[in-house]
C-alpha cells in the first residue's frame, strides 16, 4: 500500500521541517554525496519530487540551468519556494507523483528519500516516468535510507536493485554505507553502454 496523503499532511501539521532535514549532519552528508556523484558539472534541466523544504533543491539549484522541484503538500512547496527565492532557475510546483508528473523532458531526475513511500508496482511506474522523462544520456540519481521504518516499503538497497532491472537504464555509480544507499544511473542512447565522466569527456 502507499503512504497515504494524510500521513505526510499530519507530519507537516506538526513541524515545518518534519524530518529536520535543514539541521541533521546525516542529512547534510548525504547531500554532499549526492552531489559529488553527479557525473555532470552542469544540467539544463532537473527534476526533484519529493524535495520536503528545499534543502537539496538549494544545493542542486547551483548545478542546473533549471531545476523543477515538486512536493504534494502546500506547505512544504511554500517552505521550499522561500528558501530558493533568491535561485531564479529554481520552480517549486505542488504534485503528487507518479500521477501528476510534468510534461517537458529532462537530463537529471533527482529521487531521494521518497520511493519507498510506495508499493511496488507505484514504484515501477513512478521510476518507468522517471526514465521515460529522461532525455539519452541523462541521469537518475536515487538516494535512500536503509535501515527498517514502520512506513518505509523497501529499502535504498531494494530500490537499487529495482533500478538495476529497469530497461534503458545503465547504472554509473553505486554507493552503500549501513545508512543509505546511493545510485546513478544513465539512460542509455541508442541501447548502447552508459559513459562515464571520463569517457564523456574524451579521457577513457
Ligand atoms: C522524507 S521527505 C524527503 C525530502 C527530500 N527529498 C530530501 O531528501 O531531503 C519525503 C517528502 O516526499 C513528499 N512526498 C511523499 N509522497 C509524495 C508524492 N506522491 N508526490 C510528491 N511528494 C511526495 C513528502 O510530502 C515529503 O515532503
Amino acid at each position: 500500500m502507499n503512504t497515504p496523503g494524510t500521513y505526510f499532511e499530519s507530519q507537516y501539521a506538526h513541524a515545518e521541517d518534519p524530518w529536520h532535514l535543514a539541521e541533521r549532519w546525516y542529512d547534510r552528508r548525504k547531500y554532499e554525496l549526492t552531489l559529488a556523484a553527479l557525473p555532470r558539472p552542469r544540467y539544463r534541466r532537473g527534476f526533484e519530487p519529493g524535495c520536503s523544504v528545499g534543502v537539496l533543491t538549494s544545493l542542486l539549484a547551483p548545478r542546473c540551468d533549471r531545476l523543477l522541484s515538486a512536493d504534494r503538500i502546500a506547505s512544504a512547496v511554500e517552505t521550499t519556494a522561500r528558501r530558493t527565492r533568491a535561485l531564479e532557475q529554481v520552480t517549486v510546483r505542488r504534485l503528487a507523483v507518479p500521477d501528476e508528473w510534468p510534461e517537458e523532458q529532462f537530463d537529471l531526475v533527482v529521487l531521494s528519500e521518497l520511493l519507498y513511500y510506495f508499493d511496488a508496482p507505484t514504484r515501477t511506474r513512478l521510476l518507468q516516468r522517471s526514465a521515460q522523462s529522461l532525455e539519452p544520456g541523462g541521469h537518475l540519481v536515487a538516494v535512500h535510507w536503509n535501515h527498517a521504518v514502520a512506513e518505509h516499503t523497501c529499502t535504498g538497497r531494494d530500490i537499487a536493485a529495482e533500478l538495476d532491472a529497469l530497461s534503458g537504464l545503465g547504472r554509473l555509480a553505486r554507493y552503500d554505507d549501513p545508512d543509505f544507499t546511493l545510485t546513478v544511473h544513465e539512460r542509455r542512447h541508442d541501447g548502447g553502454p552508459a559513459r562515464s565522466p571520463a569517457q564523456a569527456e574524451g579521457l577513457a
